[in-house]
């Protein structure tokens, strides 16, 4: 079953169209769902998305930025490009979740972590910005793998799809806090960004636990560690 998957982004009917009669009834074809999910893909790989929640870092870029020099700058940014393609992923992860899981509940609820998941992927593109700095050139890739792999866990159920939300948020959580001993000292508003990350992702942890996260097998889980080990050593640099 695939479910419909709302996009990234809501409009609004202007006034004149609301006035004016509909010409034309809009039904859902078989398609919709997939060029919904293209079009978030495009959001997501394009930079058009906005973060709900306002940047943790704050808003005074110059002053915070005035002790970075440039070998400490081109080092944050390789590790906030890391966080950034991890979000990327993260989007693409829980929406081939949403996609693939036969229950509508479950469907909705990897789809509420996707959109909360929209402010970290935000937060990164700035400070990436901030440093002068961009995305992974390979988000198109990472996003792809990371879409089928969420819909191949689906395929073995909720519980062991929300097992693997569950060690995704896990291992997202120690990597976070491996970079806060790695981010330059000096660079006050990466490390606010990853805090308040870090927190978030342990939230998303308790809460797919809670609904009854079965615990992976230990060479799944060591198969994760390496695939994220292999993303973060190529994003770092590309
Ligand atoms: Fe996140
Ligand atoms: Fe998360």
């Amino acid at each position: 079953m695939t479910h419909f998957a709302p996009s990234l982004s809501t409009s609004a009917l202007t006034g004149s169209e609301a006035r004016e009669p509909r010409r034309f009834i809009r039904r859902h074809g078989p398609l919709d769902p997939f060029i919904a999910e293209l079009d978030v893909a495009l959001q997501v790989l394009g930079g058009g998305v906005t973060a709900s929640r306002p940047n943790p870092a704050g808003l005074n870029v110059e002053a915070l930025d005035a002790d970075l020099d440039t070998a400490a700058k081109r080092h944050a940014a390789g590790l906030m490009r890391v966080n950034h393609v991890g979000e990327v992923c993260a989007q693409a992860l829980y929406r081939g979740q949403a996609a693939a899981i036969p229950s509508q509940e479950s469907a909705e609820f990897f789809l509420e972590a996707a959109a909360e998941e929209v402010d970290h992927l935000g937060w990164c593109a700035q400070r990436l910005r901030e440093l002068d700095s961009r995305p992974s050139l390979l988000n198109p890739l990472w996003y792809a793998g990371s879409f089928a792999l969420g819909m191949l866990a689906s395929r073995a159920g909720s519980a062991q799809s929300l097992g693997f939300m569950a060690e995704t948020e896990r291992q997202v959580e120690a990597h976070l806090e491996g970079h806060l001993t790695e981010l330059p000292v000096s660079d006050v508003r990466s490390r606010a960004i990853v805090e308040a990350m870090m927190k978030d992702e342990a939230k998303h942890r308790v809460s797919a636990e809670h609904r009854g996260a079965r615990v992976l097998p230990k060479p799944l889980r060591s198969a994760m560690r390496l695939m994220a080990k292999v993303m973060t050593k190529t994003a770092y640099r590309i």
